[in-house]
């Protein structure tokens, strides 16, 4: 048995008697759902806990434990859990007899929309109910508008779980492979990978594909991938080059949008895509999602357009009580932008050095990722990771995702475990700040940190 599988074992049992009710409640979700559940990062092993509670920073769960938590509502709670600003908003619209409507439309979507498009420097928007949608239909706008068959993606970005994405999601020796079964070979033929932060081998993609090349899309600042952020080179590079080769550049911003400043990261930047998509924090803890971008190509949503996208139906796009939620949110985050951010971004900083000095004292070298760059200055995001050797430095996917790099069993499984036994929970090996998050917090995570590498070292 390899060293993380002995961990395993052994956190798993003192999982199980921390959370005694997770078994039970895991063998009952199986006999409906398939592995118990819909969703697999929600999913994890041996069994997850059930939620009862959340709120601010903290979940209460069925076993009564407070837990402090990293996870946030998939990283979309800025103001952490339940904020009382939004769930008043919904108690007092709703309990008036408005927001379950959907159907038919109103003045708010177009005051969101008029609010969205002012901080995000973006000509025309168009809502949708998930970030998968968004990127998907980004894609196929992109397509129409240059009449082009190939997309350009990073391997090791995640765009959500569409046809047009699924490939090069997962380090396995590589990214060049299908993420999907299902998918037809065009699909996955269509979709050329890149390497995050390198503008050479992105030059010479477009060198030999330009001419078929539809879009780029990017993170501004890689997600799942790694919690890194994009060097301005390499942004620049790719606005230049989709540029002289007439593709699309689309900003993926599901993460970054609104989590830096009230609007797309790429305002830090100075780099204007042609579009962008956003969900996550403008959904104010609802599902919503948006497309925004330059009006030519926004256009041809439109039915009157000649090279028309289908990028319509959606009983739920633009689903009231989600555009109260996320309006309210936007808002809130526009106005107090010179208050939040920099506050997140502090504590993100002593996050991210505190976790690594803790485990440095028990002896464990660990490597956070989500530190800021010359340009983006307030991050409240962090990942830990175990490198094979000190003093590499992490700055794309195909790093933190390859075993040969760092021990990714080890910050996905174990260290979750060790966590969740100190009463933390995180995703890829930590995850990000909300405003509620506090300097006692932080304690609570660097004394986790410790007890969380005993564990591991004994
Ligand atoms: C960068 C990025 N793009 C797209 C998506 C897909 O969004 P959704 O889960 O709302 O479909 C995600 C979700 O995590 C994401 O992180």
């Amino acid at each position: 048995m390899d060293e993380n599988a002995r961990l395993l074992d052994r956190l798993s049992r003192q999982y199980f008697e921390e959370y005694p009710s997770a078994q039970a409640e895991f063998d009952r979700a199986e006999e409906s759902l398939i592995d118990g559940g819909s969703h697999t990062l929600r999913l994890f092993g041996p069994a997850p806990f059930r939620i009862v509670g959340a709120s601010g920073s903290r979940l209460t769960d069925s076993d009564g434990h407070e837990i402090l938590d990293f996870w946030q509502g998939h990283y979309a709670n800025v103001l952490g859990h339940n904020p009382p600003l939004i769930t008043q908003v919904l108690a007092q619209r709703l309990g008036g007899g408005y927001g379950l409507h959907t159907g038919i439309t109103e003045s708010l979507q177009t005051d969101f929309a008029a609010l969205l498009l002012k901080l995000i420097g973006a000509e025309k928007i168009r809502f949708t109910s998930s970030g998968a949608l968004a990127d998907m239909y980004s894609i196929m706008l992109a397509r129409a508008f240059t009449g082009r068959p190939l997309i350009v993606k990073v391997g090791g970005g995640w765009q959500g779980a569409h046809p047009l994405a699924l490939k090069g999601v997962s380090f396995r020796d590589g990214y060049d492979h299908s993420e999907s079964a299902g998918l037809s070979p065009n699909e996955v033929e269509s979709v050329l990978l890149t390497r995050y932060n390198d503008p050479e081998d992105l030059t010479g993609l477009f060198q030999t594909h330009g001419d078929r090349i539809a879009c780029f899309i990017v993170e501004p600042w890689m997600g799942m991938g790694g919690f890194m952020p994009a060097t301005p080179e390499y942004l620049r590079t790719a606005r230049e080059l989709t540029h002289k080769y007439g593709a699309v550049l689309i900003f993926d911003e599901i993460i970054s949008g609104f989590r830096f400043c009230a609007g797309g990261v790429f305002k830090l930047y100075g780099v204007q895509p042609d579009i962008s998509t956003y969900a996550k924090v403008i959904g104010g803890g609802m599902p919503l999602a948006a497309v925004a971008g330059r009006e030519e190509i926004m256009r041809l949503c439109s039915p009157g357009s000649e090279r028309r996208v289908k990028f319509d139906g959606g009983t739920f796009s633009a689903h009231p009580a989600a555009l109260l939620a996320g309006n309210a949110l936007v808002e809130y985050l526009a106005e107090h932008e010179n208050d939040i951010y920099p506050r997140l971004g502090m504590l993100g900083e002593k996050m991210r050095r505190g976790v690594e000095e803790a485990f440095a004292r028990e002896g464990i070298y660990v490597q956070c990722t989500g530190y800021g760059n010359e340009v983006v200055t307030d991050s409240s995001l962090g990942m830990i990771h175990f490198p094979v050797e000190e003093g590499i430095r992490l700055t794309c996917p195909d790093q933190v995702w390859n075993p040969a790099v760092c021990d990714v069993e080890r910050r996905e499984k174990v260290l979750k475990l060790a966590f969740l036994l100190e009463k933390v929970y995180v995703m890829h090996g930590l995850g990000v700040l909300s405003t509620e998050h506090t300097e006692d917090d932080l304690e609570w995570l660097f004394a986790a940190c410790e007890g969380a590498a005993r564990r591991i070292k004994t």
